[in-house]
C-alpha cells in the first residue's frame, strides 16, 4: 500500500545515477499518478546550487517530446515540488540542517503521517556515513526507508562489513538493496513463464536441458567511467549481481507463494547449491583499441597495465537433483558488436534415429532490446516433403503488446520501495552467498593468490575474445541450425 505524506529524498543529487536514473524514474511515476498523494522530493548533495539550477540538472534527462504540453506541464508540477539542500556526508550538522528542511514541508501538511524515503544514489565511500547520519538525524516519525544500490563491497568479506555497519542503523525491513535488473519486465516474468505453464515447468530439468547461456553485451566501453570500472572489473560490475539473479530466479524451487521472504528463500537455497567458480570454467577478456575506438588501456583514468576483464564469460554448476550436471554460462562483454541481454535455453538432442543432425529446440527469453520470448521449434517443412524446419514460436512483445508501455527497471523499483514491497530488492543472506561463488576467483583475477591472469585481447566492436566460440562448445552448446535467423527485423 502507498503511503500518502512521503517525502523521497534522493542523496547524490548532483551525480550521474540520480540524474540519468533516479530523477527520470521518479518523474516517470508521476506522470503516470504512481506517486504518493502529496508528495515532496528533496534533492541533497555537497555541490552549492540554488533551486533553479537543481530543477535544471533533476530535469535534464527527462524526454519530453517537442509541442507536448501535457508533458512540459508535468514537468512543470514536478519541479514545484522539488526542492534542494546542499550539504556533507559526514556531519551531523548537515543531516540537522536537512531535517529541518524536512519537518517545514512536514509541517505544511496536515496528513496522518511523516514518512520518508531515503534513496542513496552515492559512492560506496560514504554509504556508512550517510546511513548513519540519516538515521541519527533526520529519522521521522511514519514509515523511513533506504534503498541502496551497488557496488555491495567487493568480495565476502567488504560485503559483510558494509552490511553489518548499515545494519546498526537501518533494519532489513527498512532497507531496500537495487539490482536494477531484478525491476525489468522481462525479469519478472520470468517467474510467471516458468511456474504458469505446465508445458514449460515440466521439461525445466537436467533431463530436457542441455546448456543454459545468460548473456549481457554492450557496444560501447568504459569511456569516462575508467576509474571507477577498473577497480571492479566486469564480473562485479555485471556477473556477480545482475546475471547472477537472472540464474537464480530461473533455477530456483517453485515459492510457497508470490511473498518477499518466500521467493528469496528459494533463491538463496539454489544460489547455495552453486560451488565456487573454478578458473578452467573461465574466459577473461579485454578490448583492445579497433575501428577508430580507442582501447581499454587508452582510457586515461585506467592503470596502462591494467590486467581488469572487460568481457567474462563463467560457468557455473548446480548441485541439487534438478540441475546436476547442466552448465550454465554467464557471460558479459562491453565493447562488444551489439546491445543485447538474453537467456538461451538449449534442450537436448532428441533421439536419433528417425531424425539425423536436426536442429535442437531453444527457449530465448529476450531481456532487451525489443523484449521477447521465442521458443525454436522443428516444423515440417510446408509442402510435399517430409523434411524438418527449424522455425519459432515467438512472443515479441511489439507486436503482441503493441500498445503498451513497458516500465523502466527504476521505476518499477522505486514504486516497490515506496508499498514496502522487498521480493524485487537483494536481501542480506543473498548477498552472502553471491560473493562466496565469485570471491575466489575474483582474488585469483586480481593476482592475490599468484601472477594475475591476463585477460585475451578482443578487438572493440567485435562479438568478443575468439576464444568463446570453443568455450561455449567445450559445455555441449551446439549450434547446430546454420542459417536460422530469428526474423526481428521485420520490426519496425
Ligand atoms: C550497471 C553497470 O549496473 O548496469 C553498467 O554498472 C551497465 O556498467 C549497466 O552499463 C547496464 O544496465 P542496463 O539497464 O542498461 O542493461
Amino acid at each position: 500500500e502507498l503511503k500518502d505524506d512521503t517525502i523521497i529524498i534522493v542523496l547524490g543529487a548532483s551525480g550521474d545515477l540520480a540524474k540519468k536514473k533516479t530523477f527520470p524514474a521518479l518523474f516517470g511515476l508521476y506522470r503516470m499518478g504512481f506517486l504518493p498523494k502529496d508528495v515532496h522530493i528533496v534533492g541533497y548533495a555537497r555541490t552549492k546550487m540554488d533551486e533553479a539550477e537543481f530543477h535544471k540538472r533533476e530535469t535534464s534527462y527527462l524526454k519530453v517530446p517537442d509541442n507536448d504540453e501535457e508533458t512540459a506541464k508535468k514537468v512543470e508540477e514536478f519541479k514545484s515540488f522539488s526542492t534542494y539542500v546542499s550539504g556533507g556526508y559526514e556531519d551531523a550538522e548537515s543531516f540537522k540542517n536537512l531535517n529541518k528542511h524536512l519537518d517545514e514541508i512536514e509541517g505544511k501538511y496536515q496528513g496522518s503521517g511523516r514518512n520518508r524515503l531515503f534513496y542513496l544514489a552515492l559512492p560506496p565511500s560514504v554509504f556508512i556515513t550517510v546511513g548513519k547520519g540519516l538515521r541519527e538525524n533526520c529519522y521521522a516519525t511514519g514509515i523511513n526507508r533506504i534503498i541502496v544500490e551497488k557496488p555491495f563491497g567487493k568480495d565476502t568479506d567488504s560485503c559483510r562489513e558494509l552490511l553489518g555497519s548499515l545494519k546498526q542503523h537501518w533494519t532489513e525491513d527498512e532497507t531496500f538493496r537495487i539490482d536494477h535488473y531484478l525491476g525489468k519486465e522481462m525479469v519478472k516474468n520470468i517467474l510467471v513463464l516458468r511456474f504458469a505453464n505446465v508445458a514449460l515447468t515440466s521439461g525445466w530439468d537436467k533431463n530436457s536441458i542441455s546448456n543454459v547461456q545468460i548473456t549481457f553485451k554492450e557496444p560501447f566501453g568504459t569511456e569516462g567511467r575508467g576509474g571507477y570500472f577498473d577497480e571492479f572489473g566486469i564480473i562485479r560490475d555485471i556477473l556477480q549481481n545482475h546475471l547472477l539473479q537472472v540464474l537464480s530466479i530461473l533455477t530456483m524451487e517453485r515459492p510457497v507463494s508470490f511473498s518477499a521472504e518466500d521467493i528469496r528463500d528459494e533463491k538463496v537455497k539454489v544460489l547455495r547449491a552453486i560451488p565456487p567458480i573454478q578458473r578452467e570454467d573461465t574466459l577473461l577478456g579485454q578490448y583492445v583499441a579497433a575501428n577508430g575506438k580507442p582501447g581499454y588501456l587508452d582510457d586515461d583514468t585506467v592503470p596502462h597495465n591494467s590486467v581488469c576483464p572487460t568481457f567474462a564469460a563463467t560457468t557455473l554448476w548446480i548441485n541439487n537433483p534438478r540441475w546436476e550436471g547442466v552448465p550454465f554460462i554467464l557471460k558479459a562483454g562491453k565493447a562488444v558488436n551489439e546491445a543485447k541481454v538474453e537467456i538461451r535455453i538449449q534442450y537436448k538432442d532428441v533421439t536419433q534415429g528417425i531424425f539425423k543432425d536436426i536442429a535442437r529446440n531453444e527457449l530465448v527469453i529476450r531481456i532487451q532490446p525489443t523484449e521477447s520470448i521465442y521458443l525454436k521449434l522443428n516444423t515440417k517443412t510446408p509442402g510435399l516433403y517430409t523434411r524438418a524446419l527449424p522455425i519459432e514460436m515467438d512472443l515479441t512483445y511489439k507486436r503482441r503488446f503493441a500498445d503498451t508501455k513497458i516500465p523502466e527497471a527504476y521505476e518499477s523499483l522505486i514504486l516497490d520501495a515506496l508499498k514496502g514491497d522487498h521480493s524485487n530488492f537483494v536481501r542480506d543472506d543473498e548477498l552472502d552467498v553471491a560473493w562466496k561463488i565469485f570471491t575466489p576467483i575474483l582474488h585469483w583475477i586480481e593476482g592475490r593468490n599468484g601472477p594475475a591472469p591476463r585477460p585475451v585481447p578482443y578487438p572493440y566492436g567485435s562479438r568478443g575474445p575468439k576464444e568463446l566460440d570453443p568455450f561455449i562448445q567445450k559445455y555441449g552448446f551446439r549450434r547446430s541450425d546454420q542459417g536460422y535467423v530469428w526474423p526481428v527485423t521485420n520490426l519496425s
